[in-house]
């Protein structure tokens, strides 16, 4: 969407994936304080968005929503103010249809005023879901809701929630600033797996303005072990899907925010060029030693060996999968362990990768190179 916002993709935190319907404002107030105080807001994760259950069962007399009275006692307009206060964004919830998935009042025919009602409170972004949708095509329903954000004047980020009805990346680009892919993710390991490759087809669509969303993430809320978490982060940076955290930032381990804190992933995610990696090469059983590529800015390249089987393995990327020519010369940046560990690799590159973990690299050619993906 041409809003000027998501000139590359969103980061934050969500309360779905930890919290569901269990918010309050002191939770968003002291996840505003954690985000400061953990550093991750100085890395980038800005937009704090509270999904479901914020509302009351119930519009007002004057047909408005209205902050659930027990949750959100000071309302949402005081939430703002003190995110903002902090250099925070903040992020509602709604539907494009007649009730949110939890049966609190959606937007559907009161696109106008609900925006306008967002937009007083000072909402910075807008996910907008597709429960109850009374039957009626996501392309009728969400183009409503763009025109209203717009015409309020104050720039909303618009996160379409159709998750991945009628193929939303061949003509979400005109609606929204990203939009889901697929179904929810749980914390799971095939979850997660299965989303990845879902997301995978859609690629080419992704670029700044829009972006691919294969779901939030689940890292730090327990259901995966630390290598498939770092796997999850790795390759949904390297997708540039949105970096939406959704753990409990206040109680987070070493290990978690280690994992959402690493600035060389991050960058990769967030890299100019705005180009989502792929899945490039596969071997093994069922295909489960994979390798994820894509360029970055500068001639590089950003490449993803992830193990998908269930033992150790070595994985090789080789140039030609990688759309390099195999006399190329690259040097080798480790990007976990923070590390150069090959100044001239030549046709290919090999790492033994643990079950269901990652190593993630970039390759930067000695001299500028053209390739293709
Ligand atoms: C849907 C969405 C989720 C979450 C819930 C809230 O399932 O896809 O991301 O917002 O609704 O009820």
């Amino acid at each position: 969407l041409n809003n000027g916002l998501a000139q590359t993709p969103q980061m934050g935190w969500n309360s779905w994936n930890f919290f569901a319907c269990n918010i309050n404002e002191t939770v968003i107030k002291e996840t505003a304080d954690a985000l400061i105080s953990t550093g991750l807001a100085d890395l980038g994760y800005v937009y704090l968005n509270i999904d479901d259950c914020w509302s009351a069962a119930r519009r007002n007399s004057k047909g408005q929503l209205v902050p659930d009275p027990k949750a959100f006692p000071s309302g949402i307009k005081v939430l703002a103010d003190y995110v903002h206060g902090k250099g925070l964004k903040l992020g509602i919830y709604s539907d494009a249809g007649a009730f949110t998935c939890q049966v609190r009042p959606g937007s559907l025919h009161h696109e106008n005023d609900d925006a306008e009602l967002f937009a007083s409170w000072g909402v910075d972004y807008l996910k907008y879901d597709n429960c109850f949708n009374l039957g009626i095509k996501p392309k009728e329903r969400y183009p409503p809701m763009r025109n209203a954000l717009n015409a309020t004047g104050r720039i909303i980020f618009y996160s379409l929630c159709e998750w991945g009805v009628d193929d939303p990346a061949l003509w979400a680009g005109k609606v929204g600033n990203s939009w889901r892919t697929t179904d929810d993710i749980n914390d799971t390991w095939a979850s997660m797996t299965t989303i990845a490759d879902l997301n995978d087809k859609w690629a080419a669509y992704a670029g700044p303005g829009g972006w691919n969303d294969p779901d939030m993430l689940e890292v730090g809320n327990g259901g995966m072990t630390y290598q498939e978490y770092r796997s999850h982060f790795s390759i949904w940076a390297l997708m540039k899907a949105p970096l939406l955290i959704g753990c409990d930032v206040r109680n987070m381990t070493a290990e978690t925010l280690e994992i959402l804190s690493n600035k060389e992933v991050i960058a990769v995610n967030q890299d100019p060029l705005g180009v989502q990696g792929r899945k490039v090469y596969v071997a093994g059983t069922d295909d489960c030693l994979q390798v994820w590529a894509g360029p970055l800015s500068g001639h590089r390249l950003v490449i993803v060996l992830w193990n998908r089987c269930s033992k150790p393995a070595i994985i090789t990327a080789g140039w030609d999968a990688l759309g390099l020519e195999s006399s190329t010369s690259v040097s080798v940046r480790d990007l976990w362990k923070h590390k150069d560990v090959m100044g001239d690799a030549v046709a290919s590159f090999s790492t033994q990768v643990d079950s269901h973990d990652c190593e993630m690299y970039i390759l930067t050619p000695q001299t500028a190179v053209s390739y293709e993906i």
